[in-house]
């Protein structure tokens, strides 16, 4: 018989838990379990899954089938024409698939789905866009700001779950853009829009909608202050690609980076300038992340950094100032403070530099963030340079990971780095020794093949 009873669920990771506790015990957050009344059903959770399975009918052996007789899924794609936002999704848009774009407020999410929407409809694909969160005049507004504003493009301003599903079932479109998820909520549950509850439900039903009619679904997720989509692991876990927004909106160009992709490689970079007509690809992003860099100086080194499918030269910047208040502080900006730890510790072990009275600050200029242990011989050399006020030559690049030992070990992609530093006008490049033949050094490049920190550090002047 149906039942009403009372459970907890983790507002951080949609766990469900039979009691409150103030820690969960799945994810860790404090404070996260509210409180849900179930109708219904209670008994049927913890009956074992075997039962009501047709045991020993011979149909349900029809669901095996062996692998090499499946249909393959269409390896077709939409492609929008906006380069840098095919490149995060591996090429386009799948049909079908679901894909989450995130990012704080006010980055620049709504406008890149509006050119997404609009470029879509302009070739041709019967395009949706539902906001949820805006009215249509402001969509237009908006619009007319992007140049799309005669676009062929749909919109609804509707956050009613039911209405967009059955708007969907009898439009069937071939692109649909929900800006924001949050913001979306079935009138029959009891649970307030935004919640757990209420998205999980959204999101997972727009997902099965977009697979049974073979749209692709671009959905809007709002970030917490912490960084995450509200409601993290649930989204992330349902949807096919995951790109986020990073660094900040100080900056004018947005970096876009596909987190999860089912359908191509993780870790693409996509990089747009705002402008008053909205998100432009850019196409030399060297040349804009080293705009005001023309002589070198202690504490600044560039580095050949590879995200994704792609190398970027960016700046990384140290600085190193007599600490006030005994503990010294380490601040890492586009760089992982863990890795600048390490670093920090083998520069006291084996390259003689007393830092403990040191406040360290590392950064990456331009808000990009460099996840590759390929950056640390750049950060190293930013924070011996500052410390002792010794630069490396004019047009030199680096990069190379450093061991506990002080060792550098060979990186990836020694070619495209090397490529890109000399398309940019870079004249030397200091790297690991690698075991593998030497890479060859394109035209006009020298190189500075270097086995230890020690043999790097005698390139600084
Ligand atoms: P928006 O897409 O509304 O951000 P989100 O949906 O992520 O909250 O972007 C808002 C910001 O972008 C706002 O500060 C204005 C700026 N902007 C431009 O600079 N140029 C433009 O053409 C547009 C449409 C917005
Ligand atoms: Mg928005």
């Amino acid at each position: 018989m149906a039942r009403k009873h009372t459970q907890f669920i983790c507002e951080n990771c949609g766990r469900v838990h039979a009691q409150w506790m103030g820690k969960c015990p799945d994810c860790g957050e404090w404070n996260s379990l509210v409180e849900q009344v179930v109708q219904g059903a209670a008994e049927d959770k913890h009956r074992p899954a075997i039962e009501g399975v047709p045991i020993g009918r011979e149909d349900s052996d029809e669901i095996l089938i062996p692998i090499s007789k499946v249909q393959p899924d269409s390896t077709r794609r939409y492609v929008t024409g906006i380069g840098e936002f095919d490149r995060v999704l591996g090429g386009g848009i799948v049909p079908g698939s679901a894909i989450l774009i995130g990012g704080d407020p006010g980055i620049g999410k709504s406008t890149l789905l509006l050119q997404v929407g609009h470029a879509l409809a302009t070739a041709g694909r019967k395009t949706i866009y539902i906001s949820s969160e805006e009215s249509l005049g402001q969509v237009r507004l908006r619009a007319a700001r992007l140049g799309g504003d005669r676009s062929s493009m749909l919109a609804a301003a509707q956050s009613n779950l039911d209405i967009i599903c059955n708007l969907l079932h009898n439009q069937r479109p071939e692109v649909v853009v929900v800006d924001s998820v949050q913001m979306v909520y079935r009138p029959d549950m009891t649970a307030a829009p935004g919640s757990v509850t209420q998205l999980r439900d959204a999101a997972a039903r727009l997902i099965w909608l977009a697979k049974r009619l073979n749209f692709a679904l671009l959905l809007v997720g709002h970030v917490t202050k912490e960084g995450a989509i509200a409601g993290p692991m649930i989204l992330e876990h349902l949807v096919d690609c995951v790109a986020y927004f990073e660094g900040d909106r100080f900056h004018t160009h947005r970096l876009v980076r596909a987190v999860k992709n089912r359908f191509g490689s993780t870790d693409e970079l996509g990089i747009f300038e705002m402008t008053d007509a909205g998100l432009l690809p850019v196409e030399d992003p060297s040349k804009l992340f080293l705009q005001n860099q023309k002589d070198s100086r202690p504490g600044s080194v560039i580095l050949a950094a590879c995200e994704g499918s792609r190398t970027l030269l960016v700046e990384v910047q140290a600085l190193c100032a007599q600490s006030v208040f005994g503990a010294a502080k380490r601040k890492a900006t586009g760089v992982d403070a863990g890795r600048v730890a390490m670093i920090l510790a083998v520069l006291e072990k084996h390259a003689q530099c007393v830092l403990g009275d040191q406040d360290v600050f590392v950064n990456v200029v331009g808000g990009v963030r460099v996840h590759e242990p390929a950056a640390d011989l750049a950060i190293a050399l930013a924070v011996l340079g500052t410390l002792t006020g010794r630069a490396l030559p004019t047009g030199v690049v680096v990069c190379g990971e450093l061991g506990l030992g002080a060792e550098l070990r060979p990186v990836h992609h020694q070619r495209q780095r090397l490529s890109e530093a000399a398309r940019v006008g870079f004249r030397g490049f200091i790297l690991p020794k690698s075991s593998s033949p030497a890479a060859k050094a394109p035209a006009g490049i020298d190189l500075f093949s270097c086995e230890s920190l020690e043999h790097a550090i005698r390139h600084l002047g």
